[in-house]
């Protein structure tokens, strides 16, 4: 009989990889039928014999973001739906692009760890562990600086030079996802109810649909 502690290490690998981001793949490439009805985790293969290197390829991520926008944010995903080729290869790119001042709100990824290097300004760069502690990890970033977002976990950017800045991001999912708190909280659809909402702020029902009507 095997011992508790092959036991639980065995189980706390399936956890693991149950946990982890993309799968390999089983194939040179996948590239992503963009006419295919056939849903699975991730997208149905075209032929093969059909792909081209346009499906590996985008271009103009040399050109800024318009950040005239709430949060002076302008966001530029190279994820499976711009490269089709990315489909079942784990991997994507970001550009990002912020006004002075402007910011990344507080969000998370549900399926990637990140890696993000400044190219141009300074930024202010945080991630909260998970509870407890819920501590804050961060730092000021300025040109050249890279930083990691952990897979999950909530993280911001915010610009804090006089000018505006740009970052690169990559991250190990075709398809990251993102749920910003904000939105994903005060602005789903449907609501989630007052009640909920303001025993779980601490607040009354007028600042939940305050916070909401922003949403
Ligand atoms: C940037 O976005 C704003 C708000 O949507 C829009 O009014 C403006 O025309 C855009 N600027 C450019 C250069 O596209």
């Amino acid at each position: 009989m095997a011992s508790p502690i092959l036991f639980f290490g065995l189980l706390a690998f399936v956890f693991l990889a149950a946990l982890a981001s993309d799968p390999n793949p089983l194939q040179d490439f996948c590239v992503a039928d963009t006419n295919s009805q056939v849903l699975l985790n991730g997208l149905a293969c075209k032929d093969p014999n059909t792909v081209e290197a346009s499906d590996f390829s985008s271009s103009g991520l040399h050109i800024a973001g318009n950040t005239s926008n709430p949060a002076g944010l302008s966001v530029t995903p190279i994820v499976a739906a711009q490269i089709p080729g990315l489909n079942t290869l784990g991997i994507s790119l970001f550009r990002f692009d912020y006004a002075p001042w402007g910011i990344n709100p507080p969000h998370t990824h549900p399926r990637a760890t990140e890696i993000l290097t400044v190219l141009e300004g300074s930024l202010e760069v945080g991630f909260v562990t998970s509870n407890p502690p819920n501590r804050l990890i961060t730092k000021v970033l300025h040109k050249g600086d890279v930083f990691v977002f952990p897979i999950g976990l909530i993280h911001y950017q915010r610009n804090v030079g006089k000018k505006s800045a740009t970052a690169i991001s990559a991250a190990n999912s075709q398809n990251p996802g993102v749920i910003p708190i904000a939105s994903a909280v005060f602005g789903s659809k449907p609501d989630i109810p007052n009640g909920v909402l303001a025993k779980a702020f601490q607040v009354d029902n007028a600042i939940v649909n305050y916070i909401r009507s922003k949403f």
